[in-house]
């Protein structure tokens, strides 16, 4: 059976579905390699082409990559799919397992390729902006990344505007077109909409070089459900020890999540399927990148690609609610968001 199809949205030369799957959590050691392979061929029969990796994801580090590797080697067809990974973060020990130098984006990418067991990746980003390693050397890293065909598109990611607004100069001053940024977003994460020094916001900056942006945690790592409303349940990612910190699950953040499921309800909808509408309300974005831990969850994510658009009285019924909740995880780990 041909895979569904997804709804795309096309910037940066790229044609990207609106919903993507990203493997940062769920594909590590503590999920049976089994559940991670249902959940990548479900997602990929529903039309969810565009799988996003790192170097460091799964958890532990490599994880994540060498379990789409093997998927690839049996189950997946490589021209079928969009291959991202990026390099950015402490991946091994020393100088020059992360940041942004071209020892370490060389290296990473080519362990990257070995352990995807591909020639090469459709868009490999620099995962954040080193402010000890000069924009030339990292973007001039990417865009021979590009030239020698290990990776058909550059990102960057977290990157500030004002930080996108210099890189894009480099970019250009060097030969490199730089196609997608890969900001955080969601209803209670907004800071790709606050203005930079010239005015802009990264979204302004992004959409007039006509960058693809891909926005992800849209669910807020699942706090935008309603899972957390009642407590921390076990094998949450905040009730496993994972990057959601719990202490970041106020009353003043929870009130305006339940508000925010109130307004979910009364449209119809669930709050996951609410918070994915609302990033793709911007046709800027070009694609939300989600995370899921089981089909189910996917599903209910998926519904949301083919509901209504929210109309602008959702759209003023949430915007109360939609408040920066704190929960920035990548913000002081990328120097000035
Ligand atoms: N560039 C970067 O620096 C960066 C950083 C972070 C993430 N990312 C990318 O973005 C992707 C998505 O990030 P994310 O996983 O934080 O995204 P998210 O979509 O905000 O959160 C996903 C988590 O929310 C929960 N969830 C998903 N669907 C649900 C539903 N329908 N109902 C209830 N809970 C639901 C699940 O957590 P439970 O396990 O609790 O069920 C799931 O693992 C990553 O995989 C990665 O590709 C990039």
């Amino acid at each position: 059976m041909p895979p569904a199809e997804l709804p795309h949205r096309r910037a940066g030369g790229l044609s990207l579905p609106v919903i993507s799957l990203g493997l940062w959590q769920n594909f590590g050691e503590s999920t049976p390699f089994d559940d991670q392979r249902r959940l990548v061929l479900h997602a990929v029969d529903r039309g969810v082409v565009h799988l996003d990796l790192a170097n460091n994801y799964g958890p532990p580090p490599f994880a994540a990559e060498e379990s789409l590797g093997r998927m690839l080697s049996r189950d997946l067809r490589r021209d079928e799919l969009l291959i991202t990974t990026k390099a950015g973060y402490r991946a091994w020990p020393g100088p020059y397992g992360e940041q942004g130098s071209r020892k370490y984006l060389r290296a990473s990418l080519d362990e990257s390729l070995r352990r995807l067991g591909t020639d090469r990746v459709d868009v490999f980003y620099s995962h954040r902006f080193d402010p000890h390693t000069p924009l030339e050397e990292t973007l001039g890293a990417l865009r021979d990344a590009v030239r020698s065909g290990k990776a058909l598109y550059a990102g960057i990611s977290s990157y500030s505007a004002d930080r996108t607004a210099a890189a894009l100069v480099v970019a250009r001053s060097i030969g490199l077109p730089l196609a997608v940024h890969q900001p955080a977003y969601s209803m209670l994460n907004r800071w790709v909409e606050r203005a930079g020094t010239d005015g802009r916001s990264l979204l302004d900056v992004a959409a007039t070089a006509g960058m693809a942006v891909v926005a992800f945690s849209p669910l807020a790592q699942g706090l935008l459900s309603d899972r957390y409303l009642n407590g921390v349940p076990a094998g949450s990612r905040a009730g496993r020890g994972g990057p959601l910190r719990p202490e970041w699950l106020t009353d003043e953040v929870l009130a305006h999540v339940r508000a925010l499921d109130v307004i979910a309800r009364a449209g119809g909808r669930t709050l996951p399927q609410l918070a994915l509408a609302w990033v793709l309300r911007d046709q800027r974005v070009t694609s939300v990148l989600a995370g899921a831990r089981t089909t189910d969850q996917l599903d209910e994510n998926l519904a949301a690609a083919a509901a209504e658009p929210l109309d602008d009285d959702e759209i003023a019924a949430i915007e109360p609610h939609a408040v920066e909740a704190g929960i920035n995880l990548w913000g002081p780990r990328s120097s000035d968001l």
